[in-house]
């Protein structure tokens, strides 16, 4: 799998006319690591050079490096040497000289980082960018697969949670929950922090879980992903009412809208259509029922290794691959608000929910 994005990208090497290029991630904060490689840890440089390519980590690494990412040949950081240093020595073993061309992923390297490998690397460096990205848009089979089942255990997570929400029962302690479980039923973490926003705090799209408890036929919105085997995230969102008293009418109304809106925006999507016209269709029809300025954010991102996944939204219109969100929402200060999320993979015709934990009846 990996050595198929690493031919794809050596490839791509050539075009932009780089002699390698160097995708580092520190504290896991780059995907486009574990994408090209297979490497799951959190520190490493990988330098890729247009026929090898290496693997620079640490001690703490080198055993699941060199399981991990097979096709990459591991250069040791030794203690008291500098990581640039064996960058340099795998720069060496490409017969790459101080002339090559070697680029760096501009939106992973800190200024202050650039500055210092622009005077110990051994190359003409120069900054680029979405060369790894590129490719991640559009997932693989073996990808929409990891994807799918991500999703099926976050719907178990749901489907285990909801019978939890009672008035009384605190927001955190509802996150408690949902936490909890994805990691029993196989994350090995949160895809972001989740979100339970009840009451009037359910007005604010991404209102930061607190100890507020929650009152009997108020809305709940839970908004919760977990990052599953192989680092694939799941991104959900379901709304339900607490128990014990019937929810307002209007709120029922803007869940109604709400839910058909999700709906008629997955029945648009197929490849060929732009991100423009899938917002359109939920904000249109959200607008005619005179909900508007209620609904306050994009209706969807890209979803992969990261919840929000990177794509190039104003140029590439969804393609058999793409794995989007569509989360459409009314939010109303002082009242309360309604999100329902599903994530969606394009397909040659139409799209598939991944996400199939049900929604409410009225
Ligand atoms: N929870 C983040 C999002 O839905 O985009
Ligand atoms: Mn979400
Ligand atoms: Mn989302």
């Amino acid at each position: 799998m990996s050595s198929k994005r690493l031919k794809s990208l050596q490839l791509a090497l050539a075009k932009q006319r780089l002699d390698a290029l160097l995708i580092r991630t520190f504290e896991g904060d780059n995907q486009n690591v574990l994408y090209l490689s297979g490497f799951s840890g959190t520190t490493a440089v990988l330098v890729v050079t247009r026929k090898k390519a290496f693997i620079v980590t640490d001690a703490r690494y080198f055993l699941r490096a060199g399981k991990e990412a097979p096709d990459f040949q591991l250069v040791k950081v030794q203690r008291g040497k500098k990581v640039s240093d064996h960058v340099n020595e795998a720069l060496a073993m490409a017969k790459l000289t101080k002339s090559a061309k070697v680029g760096f992923e501009a939106a992973h390297i800190p200024v202050a980082v650039a500055k210092v490998w622009s005077k110990e690397i051994k190359a003409k460096l120069t900054a680029s960018l979405n060369v790894v990205e590129q490719f991640r848009q559009y997932k693989d089979a073996g990808e929409i697969k990891l994807l799918r089942e991500a999703c099926r255990i976050t719907c178990r997570v749901y489907d285990e949670v909801v019978p939890l929400v009672k008035a009384g029962v605190t927001e955190n302690e509802i996150a408690f929950e949902i936490d909890m479980r994805l990691r029993k039923h196989g994350a090995v973490g949160n895809s972001f922090p989740s979100i339970v926003a009840s009451g009037p705090n359910s007005a604010m799209p991404h209102h930061a879980t607190g100890d507020r408890k929650l009152k009997a036929g108020e809305p709940v919105i839970m908004d919760f992903g977990g990052i599953f085997r192989g680092g694939y995230c799941s991104d959900i969102t379901r709304t339900v009412f607490v128990p014990g008293k019937e929810p307002h009418p209007r709120m029922k109304e803007i869940y109604k809208i709400v839910l058909d809106a999700n709906k008629a925006a997955r029945k648009a999507l197929k490849p060929g259509v732009t991100w423009r016209q899938f917002d359109k269709v939920a904000r249109d029809y959200i607008g005619e029922r005179g909900y508007a300025e209620y609904f306050t954010h994009g209706l969807g991102h890209s979803l992969g290794l990261v919840a929000h996944d990177p794509y190039d939204y104003e140029h590439c219109p969804f393609d058999v691959g793409t794995v989007v969100t569509d989360e459409p929402g009314i939010y109303i200060d002082g009242f309360g608000g309604v999100r329902i999320e599903d994530d969606l993979v394009v397909t040659t015709n139409g799209a598939e929910r991944l996400t199939t934990a049900p929604y409410l009846k009225f």
